[in-house]
């Protein structure tokens, strides 16, 4: 005889924390990376098993708009924080600082670093090496802990001379490795790699004893990380990163339900009887007797209204409520409609 599968209660989901990262690393496990940048995605990421969340300054660019990345404000970034951090219950969130809001003071970045961290997220990201280092500094001593972020950088992308691949040769690499050195003194937890050859990955990390994280980086990493526009098709726009893989075509999809959807409309079809809200059948009699009488001009008295009433009433077979009696009158506040 089979017996009834037991309900098993949930487990609830140890929330990530910097330690976990550091158990997975320890034990082989990749963590699993995607950028969110709103309540919606960061649950569904959640319930997906996903480790971790860069709600990413990429979203200048996936949700906002702009050309590159540059066009986001901390103050845009907050409310995609906070967003984020209410839809992740597992998840490690991770805080990417935008365009201006550490380069330019210590003092900025702390702050600015701090506000991240009272959003909800666990930890902040910024991009550069040697030369922002003293800013990570800053911020670890804070209590922040901070993720740097090298090889394709994009908010300095005109000094990269565009979106280019880097780390390509054994100096660049060993530059990329002093930047990475720069900032494990610095105190920062995790280092991404974006965009540079596999090779050249596994070298900066195995001269590093923090994390490394990439993005087009290759397999020899702690984890990856993709852009989730990229992987779902939603990206609106013409860069198509060779280290991309669909995952869902939902631009497809989602056009289609609005095509879809605006045939019914325009035909009819929507809103269909299953869409309406039910009331007793005597109150819509009601209602329809009232608005008949009020196209025709006229105000019914209370045996007009019962004899429309009965009409209906016959129809679905319900007994009549007594209707409180009304004389008959015009109206002249009531324009008629019908020619
Ligand atoms: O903002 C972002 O999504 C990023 C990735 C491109 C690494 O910084």
């Amino acid at each position: 005889m089979t017996q009834p599968a037991l309900a098993v209660p949930p487990i609830a989901a140890k929330k990530v924390t910097v330690a976990t990262l550091a158990s997975y690393r320890a034990r082989g496990r990749r963590a699993v990376f995607v950028t969110a940048y709103d309540y919606p995605t960061a649950v569904f990421a959640d319930r997906a098993g996903v480790d971790m969340l860069l709600v990413g300054d990429s979203a200048a660019m996936t949700v906002l708009g702009h050309p590159n990345t540059l066009g986001v404000s901390m103050e845009e970034m907050l409310i995609f924080a906070r967003a984020v951090c209410r839809g992740a219950k597992r998840a490690f969130v991770v805080g990417d600082m935008p365009f201006l809001s550490y380069q330019t003071s210590d003092d900025a970045a702390v702050r600015n670093a701090g506000a991240f961290l009272v959003a909800g997220c666990d930890a902040v990201k910024c991009e550069g090496g040697i030369r922002v280092a003293g800013r990570v500094r800053a911020m670890t001593d804070a209590g922040v802990a901070v993720m740097g972020h090298l090889g394709l950088t994009p908010q300095s992308q005109a000094q990269l001379g565009g979106y280019r691949v880097q780390g390509k040769t054994l100096a660049a690499v060993q530059r990329l490795t002093d930047d990475a050195l720069a900032l494990e003194d610095a105190g920062a937890f995790a280092i991404l790699l974006e965009a540079i050859p596999a090779e050249a990955a596994a070298y900066v990390r195995e001269r590093l004893d923090i994390l490394v994280y990439g993005l087009g980086a290759g397999p020899h990493v702690d984890g990856q990380l993709v852009i989730s526009h990229d992987i779902l098709g939603t990206f609106v726009g013409e860069i198509r990163p060779r280290f991309v893989r669909r995952y869902a075509d939902l631009d497809v999809e989602v056009e289609n339900a609005f095509r879809v959807y605006g045939e019914d409309v325009r035909a009819g079809r929507f809103p269909a009887p299953e869409h309406l809200y039910p009331i007793d059948p005597i109150d819509e009699a009601e209602i329809r007797a009232e608005r008949l009488a009020q196209s025709a001009g006229v105000i019914p008295t209370s045996e007009a209204r019962r004899d429309l009433l009965c009409v209906e009433s016959r129809e679905q077979q319900q007994p009549l409520p007594p209707v409180p009696a009304r004389r008959f009158a015009p109206r002249d506040d009531i324009r008629t409609t019908i020619s």
